[in-house]
């Protein structure tokens, strides 16, 4: 076993240093197979993200676990949260405790602020000892048989022809739900769209508001998102899908559209942690794609 201090120097709250910026990007797109350049050429870094991370003598960053700022509404209550993300370690540093090092600190951090961090992960056993702890999750049905349609104007949005609409729409954004609701700064969602990850995302003029869409096999339409100043009435939403099926699946509860759902658990490999109290009036609870 590697001792952490053999050649590693821990670094915080560097979001002023461009390099150690790119070798954190770095170990990001490596260990995620993901790639952030649209973030860097399109301008939307989260500038509030805080990063834990080690490097070694030659710049490289070695380990890391991020947090950045997360609203939430949480059975009505607004609050502030911190959420987890970007946890990685370079297979040629694993099982040398850099992980734990760095959670440890996050969160020590975070403890001296809010009251709550969160996070998905596909391996929650990670973060159980730090006292994350899961929820299961729900999927949403509402019946929108005989519901009135408006006609409304509605484009897809492109990216990256869009990329200054959508983040002035992240920027302004309200909660999706008061029973959960968690706003951040929209990074993931974004880089989601550049990577036309979402199957349909449109832009409503009218309401100033984008919707994603997934159309689900046996023909379910799942409402994955709403981001604007306002959520949009439910004969907007059918208006906007171009079409009026007997029944829409939301992934977050609807309880802002003014409908009755009925709901089902959602079976997923990934799981939504939380560390701090979590009000059982969030429940039952989903949540929207594209962020936490
Ligand atoms: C998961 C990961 C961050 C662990 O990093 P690491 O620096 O090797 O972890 P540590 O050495 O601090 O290990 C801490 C503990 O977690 C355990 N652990 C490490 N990887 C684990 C895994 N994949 N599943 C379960 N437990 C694991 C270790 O055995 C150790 O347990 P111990 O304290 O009882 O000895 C690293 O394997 C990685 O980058 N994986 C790919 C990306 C990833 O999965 N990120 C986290 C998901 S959000």
């Amino acid at each position: 076993m590697k001792a952490i201090s053999s050649g590693l120097r821990f670094c915080s709250h560097y979001a002023a240093d461009k390099a150690r910026r790119e070798a954190l990007n770095k170990l990001i797109e490596e260990t995620f197979d993901i790639d952030l350049t649209p973030l860097v050429e399109l301008d939307f870094e989260d500038p509030n993200v805080v990063p834990f991370s080690y490097f070694d003598e030659d710049g490289r960053c070695v380990a890391n676990a991020s947090v950045y700022p997360v609203r939430t509404m949480l059975g009505g209550v607004t609050g502030n949260a911190f959420a987890m993300q970007s946890v990685a370690t370079r297979p040629e540093w694993r099982l040398n405790g850099l992980f734990r090092d760095l959670v440890t600190r996050a969160l020590e951090w975070c403890d001296a602020r809010r009251p709550l961090v969160m996070l998905k992960t596909d391996t929650p056993a990670l973060y159980v000892r730090f006292g994350f702890g899961t929820r299961p999750r729900a999927r949403f049905f509402v019946k929108t048989k005989d519901a009135p349609v408006e006609r409304v104007a509605v484009r897809d949005i492109e990216m990256p022809r869009d990329a200054e609409l959508l983040k002035r729409l992240l920027r302004e954004r309200t909660p999706v739900s008061n029973r959960i609701s968690l706003t951040d700064y929209g990074t993931v969602f974004f880089l989601e769209a550049v990577s036309g990850k979402f199957s349909s995302l449109h832009y409503v003029p009218d309401h100033d508001v984008a919707i994603a869409v997934s159309e689900l096999p046996g023909g379910t339409l799942r409402i994955d998102n709403a981001i604007g100043r306002t959520i949009p009435p439910l004969p907007v939403l059918l208006g906007a899908l171009g079409t009026a099926p007997d029944v829409v699946e939301f992934a977050f509860p609807p309880d802002l559209f003014g409908v009755d759902a009925e709901t089902q658990p959602l079976v997923q490999t990934s799981a939504f942690m939380m560390r701090g109290a979590f009000p059982g009036t969030c429940e039952p609870f989903g949540l929207p794609l594209g962020g936490i």
